[in-house]
């Protein structure tokens, strides 16, 4: 039987599928956060045993360095096991298995399946070939779920809110499945505010800007025009791996890059520095120093709370904690 999918959260995690952020509202978010904070605090030298017994699928696609080692360490610290395909050629795939099929025979052997795949909307397509839960580890230009968990947990717990909260997106809008998601939770929130910068080619999606009209979004030209007293800056790469002319890659690559000049001129003691990471020049390295870049601290380190509150949640052991 196939279970219904994009299934909204209505704080019950429970077996559910994560495809979109648009299955969580303001107060599954804020749920989410308190769990999250639990984790946190946790001492990771002691192993739970929430996730016993269990063994997760961790099936990508594409390349992934972060989500997929922090999926794997939160899947082991909370006492379960995993199955790891980070090269599908090496799989049925290259003798030309659909997806669904490769689906259907992990639901077989395992308890939940992490997909990271190349096409927008794959992730959902696979999750109705089983019966399992599938989080969606990113679709292509599509979205990033659980990358955006972590970029909202990070920013929330840095202002201890949401709401009223302004900030600075820049990069490659167009293809960048982070902001895509990161937009989607922030217009659950009152009073937000988002300045976009982007090359005129990688900007916002129409869609996007007409689906989330609860956040004030204004696209601005040049860093001249970043205001001074933004929460956040969320820097980001400009996606090769998305573009059909390589040539304009290369022009437009590095259009916008976060350095110390720029932050004297436009940033205050309070903004945090943020990237989803992985850079590839966008960032200088003189920045990784200052205490407000947390691309290498509390962002990436949050990535592993976030994930074991998440799959606790979905096997339903919150009760055990
Ligand atoms: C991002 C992704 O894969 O979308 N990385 C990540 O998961 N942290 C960002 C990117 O690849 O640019």
């Amino acid at each position: 039987m196939q279970r219904s999918k994009l299934t909204k959260i209505d704080k019950d995690f429970k077996n559910k599928d994560i495809i979109s952020i648009s299955q969580f509202s303001k107060q599954d978010l804020e749920y989410f956060f308190k769990i999250t904070d639990i984790f946190k605090k946790q001492n990771k030298s002691k192993l739970l045993d929430l996730l016993k017994g269990k063994i997760i699928s961790l099936v990508f696609y594409e390349p992934s360095t972060r989500t997929f080692s922090s999926f794997s360490a939160a899947v082991k610290l909370l006492g379960g096991q995993t199955i790891e395909i980070q090269d599908v050629s090496n799989t049925s795939v290259a003798k030309g298995e659909t997806l669904e099929d490769t689906m259907r025979t992990l639901a077989s052997y395992t308890d939940l399946i992490v997909l990271r795949h190349p096409e927008k909307g794959a992730v959902q397509i696979a999750s109705e070939s089983v019966n399992i839960p599938v989080i969606n580890a990113g679709d292509g230009v599509g979205e990033h779920p659980t990358q955006a968990l972590l970029d909202l947990y990070t920013i929330y717990e840095k202002n201890k809110t949401l709401d009223g909260i302004k900030g600075l997106i820049v990069g490659d809008l167009l293809n960048g499945r982070t902001v895509h998601s990161l937009i989607k939770g922030l217009n659950l929130f009152d009073s937000v505010e988002l300045f976009l910068l982007s090359p005129s080619e990688l900007s916002l999606p129409k869609n996007l800007i007409e689906e989330n009209t609860n956040i004030r979004l204004k696209s601005i030209l040049s860093p001249d025009q970043i205001p001074g007293d933004l929460n956040f800056w969320y820097w980001t790469r400009v996606q090769k791996e998305r573009f059909k002319n390589l040539k304009l890659y290369e022009e437009i690559k590095h259009k916008y890059i976060l350095d110390n000049k720029l932050i004297k001129n436009k940033a205050n003691k309070n903004t945090i520095f943020m990237h989803p990471l992985p850079r590839i020049g966008e960032i200088k390295l003189e920045v990784d120093s200052d205490p407000r870049a947390l691309y290498f601290t509390d962002q990436i380190r949050n990535g592993l709370s976030v994930r074991m509150s998440l799959l606790t949640l979905i096997f339903g052991e919150r009760n055990s904690l």
